[in-house]
């Protein structure tokens, strides 16, 4: 069986990912310390694929600890690294802590991947790598502008660390620059698990509906764009999935070694935050409890994605629409109070 290490595998992505690989026939272990995810997601992920995954609990920013798992587990024969913390506006908030953590666990990982000879390394990225960019549907070969928050920076920062360190061994390597990943696996087994207050757009949501919190705020509605509000190229995570197992099986097909390819991955297609909510508000029949308030700082203004690079490379093609992301948003929500209520 051809293992793959999925560092951050207890994550949302992570876990969708993993599922993916499994239904592929690849073996997958997992390295998450869960300071910002749940081990409890591998049990939804055993209960979609049957197949129980190895977590090491380990923190990737202590090195030795990280290289005792590769030498535990010697046939890795490729890496997809999604751990790291990843809110735009905590980022604002503590700087320091995401170049600490983005940056140093990235450069163990690798690291361990040029010692014990790993021939593949996929690096989960982010549109965010684009800062505001001039124009807004982006290709990989749009010029990156100043990050506009520090995590941001980590990304176009470790773009660069994985792009160099490749070249220099016997690696190849993707770059998967994802847009805005929402929804839930069709099963409704796994889905976003934010630790304490969601930082992001569609877990707000659904916790508001639910709830959860109050009333959510919608950061800003007085910026260019078709209605104020921000535009996002908002994609189904299960697409997000598929797309590292199709990079797997890219990498696999390189005989010439020494490349490091960048696919966007997003829909194509961008929605405001207002039309994300009025899509939500009528495929579930909820209405929001939301107001406007001020801008969030470290927001870019408007981004999707050029995908076609990965159509046309990766044979990627999105197959979920924003009724299935904010359906299965929700069903995903329900699910968890269900499961709240059954465990009291
Ligand atoms: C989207 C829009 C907010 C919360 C994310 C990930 C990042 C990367 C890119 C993958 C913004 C607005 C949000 C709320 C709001 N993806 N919003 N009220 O910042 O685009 O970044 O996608 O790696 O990792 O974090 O996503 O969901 O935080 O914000 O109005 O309560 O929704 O202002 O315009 P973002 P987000």
């Amino acid at each position: 069986m051809k293992v793959i290490l999925v560092t951050g595998g207890c994550g949302y992505i992570g876990s969708h990912t993993i599922v993916d690989l499994i239904d592929n026939g690849y073996d997958v272990i997992s390295i998450d310390n869960n300071s910002r995810s749940n081990e409890s997601i591998l049990l939804g992920v055993e209960k979609i694929t049957g197949k129980k995954v190895k977590n090491y609990k380990v923190n990737l920013c202590i090195y030795d600890d990280v290289y005792a798992v590769f030498q535990e587990n010697p046939t890795i024969e490729g890496i997809i690294h999604f751990a790291a913390y990843k809110a735009v506006g905590e980022s604002v908030e503590n700087p320091m802590m995401y170049f600490e953590n983005n940056i140093s666990s990235l450069i163990n990982v690798l690291k361990c991947a040029q010692e014990m000879k790993v021939p593949r390394f996929i690096f989960s990225s982010s549109c965010t790598v684009y800062g505001n960019p001039d124009v807004i549907k982006v290709t990989e070969d749009t010029p990156q502008k100043k990050a506009a928050s520090p995590y941001g920076l980590t990304k176009q920062i470790g773009e660069s660390i994985v792009e160099n360190i490749v070249v220099t061994c016997s690696t190849n390597g993707v770059l998967l620059r994802y847009f805005n990943p929402v929804g839930a696996h069709p099963s409704i087994a796994i889905g976003e698990l934010p630790i304490g207050k969601p930082q992001n757009l569609i877990p707000a949501v659904t916790q508001t509906a639910i709830g959860k919190l109050p009333q959510m705020t919608v950061f800003g509605a007085d910026y260019d764009t078709k209605d104020g509000s921000c535009i996002r190229d908002f994609i189904h995570v299960s697409d997000i999935a598929h797309a590292h197992t199709l990079a797997l099986q890219f990498l696999e097909e390189k005989k010439k070694e020494n490349i490091c390819e960048i696919f966007n991955l997003g829909t194509g297609d961008g929605y405001s935050v207002l039309e994300v909510i009025k899509a939500f508000e009528t495929e579930n029949d909820i209405k929001l409890n939301y107001t406007i308030g001020p801008r969030r700082e470290g927001d870019v203004i408007a981004i999707f994605a050029n995908n076609n690079k990965a159509k046309k490379i990766l044979n990627w093609a999105p197959k979920y629409s924003m009724k299935d992301m904010v359906k299965t948003a929700w069903q995903w929500e329900l699910s968890l109070q269900n499961n709240t209520k059954n465990q009291l």
